[in-house]
This record gives structure tokens, C-alpha cells and sequence, in this order.
């Protein structure tokens, strides 16, 4: 049933990844995601033949494609057509077959098949208002096994609160890069100003509630977090 008060996922906050030139900046734009460091990556959750893997706003399916080489069935989501086009033939070039592209998103994806040894997501939670980003971990939880992992990559906020102005000013003066070298100030600013990053704390809570033992922590930075995550049994 769909109600209509239901959050319109595909009504896209901040950067437009349906810009192809947004799209094929991408991969330079985020050197946190080279296909070494996702590699390291799918060792590090330990995947391997045989496990099924869901990667929800795959992008341009760097991480979905290295779970794919170590042997993995995988579900690249996006709400992107863009990217999933991007990605196809990202996988296609590395001759990778094993990655199933969807059009959907955090809301509207139905896993369908065995469930899920590791669901992951990164850099794309954000985009959701808190109340969605709750409703996102519960049907994430849902989709894995008993014990399966959830990773959890994103922008939030572990700086003390009432230091915001310039915990955030701070962080867009380290990242930022000049316009055609990477992520600009401005593309920071709308990120603050449009999209969802929240604070750590209401994250971790998140977590939790959806269901999950948070295995493993880091706040590399003020503005930058991790969370290794199991699903509890209960
Ligand atoms: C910043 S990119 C991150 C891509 C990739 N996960 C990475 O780490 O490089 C965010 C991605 O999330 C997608 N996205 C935005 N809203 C979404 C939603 N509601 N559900 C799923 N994906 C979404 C965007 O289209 C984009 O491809």
C-alpha cells in the first residue's frame, strides 16, 4: 500500500546524479573509492563466493563490482538511471556478470531471492530526512541474514553541537577543491544546507533501534563516520 504522505525518494536533494556530467565526474570526485580501496573494503566485510550483497546508492558501482570479482552475487540499487547506466558499463568493461542493477532507493527497493550476507551504503544515507533514514535501517535490517553485516558509511556530525558554525566552516575549508578538481564549496554548502547529514549520536541510536550490534565505530574526522554493524539475533 502506499499512502500519501509516503517520502518521494526519487525527488532528488543536493548534487543532480541524473547530470551525466555529474556522473562522469564522479569517480574523480571521490578518491575515498578508487577500486583499490574497495577492494580492501570487500576483504575487510569479508565477502566471498557465493554471499549476496546489496550495495544501496551504488553510484557508479565501484564497490559493487569489486564484491563482484571476489565472487559475490550482487544487488546494485540506485535511484539514479544515470548512474546505474554508468555503472552497467563500468561492470561491463571489467567483464564482470554477477551485479544485478535496480532502479529504486532506500524506500522503494524489494529484495527479492536469498537474503543478504552484507548490505552496505556509503555516502548516500544522508540524503534521507531522519525520520526516512530510520524507516531505510529497518528495511535494511530486513533484507539480511540472522548475524549478516551492515556497513555504514557517511557524512555525520560527531563535533559537539553548539560548535557547529565552525566545526562546519572548518570541514568545507580542509575538503573543498577548486571548481573541475573535485567536490567544490559550494557543492559542501548545498550538502549542509539541502541535504540530511545528522549528528553521530542520532545515528548510533538509529542504529540500534533498526536492530543492530554495532560491531565497529570511527569518526575519522568531525564530519566523517563508520559503523561495522551486525544484525542482532534475537
Ligand atoms: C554520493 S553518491 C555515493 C555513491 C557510492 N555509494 C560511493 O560511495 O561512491 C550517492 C548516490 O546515492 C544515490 N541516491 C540518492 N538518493 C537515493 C535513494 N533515496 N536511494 C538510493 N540511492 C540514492 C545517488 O543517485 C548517488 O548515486
Amino acid at each position: 500500500m502506499t499512502f500519501a504522505w509516503y517520502f518521494n525518494e526519487f525527488t532528488m536533494a543536493g548534487v543532480d546524479f541524473e547530470d551525466v556530467s555529474r556522473v562522469t565526474a564522479y569517480d574523480r570526485n571521490q578518491t575515498a573509492s578508487t577500486p583499490e580501496k574497495e577492494q580492501a573494503l570487500v576483504s575487510r566485510l569479508g565477502i566471498a563466493a557465493g554471499h549476496t550483497v546489496i550495495d544501496l546508492g551504488a553510484g557508479t558501482g565501484t564497490f559493487a563490482i569489486q564484491a563482484a570479482l571476489a565472487g559475490a552475487s550482487v544487488h546494485a540499487v540506485d535511484i539514479s538511471r544515470a548512474m546505474l547506466n554508468y555503472a552497467q558499463s563500468k561492470a561491463q568493461k571489467a567483464g564482470v556478470a554477477t551485479v544485478n542493477f535496480h532502479l529504486a532507493g532506500f524506500l522503494t527497493y524489494e529484495h527479492q531471492g536469498e537474503f543478504a550476507d552484507v548490505v552496505i551504503t556509503k555516502n548516500a544515507l544522508h540524503i534521507l530526512p531522519d525520520f526516512w533514514k530510520m524507516i531505510a535501517l529497518l528495511k535494511i535490517a530486513a533484507f539480511l541474514k540472522p548475524k549478516g553485516v551492515f556497513y555504514l558509511r557517511d557524512v555525520v556530525f560527531s563535533f559537539p553541537p553548539a560548535d557547529y558554525e565552525t566545526a562546519i566552516e572548518q570541514w568545507i575549508a580542509q575538503v573543498a577543491k577548486p571548481e573541475g578538481q573535485g567536490w567544490t564549496v559550494k557543492d559542501f554548502q548545498m550538502h549542509v544546507r539541502e541535504e540530511h547529514s545528522t549528528f553521530a549520536w542520532a545515528v548510533e541510536a538509529m542504529l540500534k533501534r533498526a536492530g543492530f550490534d554495532i560491531v565497529e565505530t570511527n569518526y575519522p574526522s568531525p564530519t566523517y563516520a563508520e559503523y561495522l554493524c551486525r544484525k542482532a539475533v534475537t
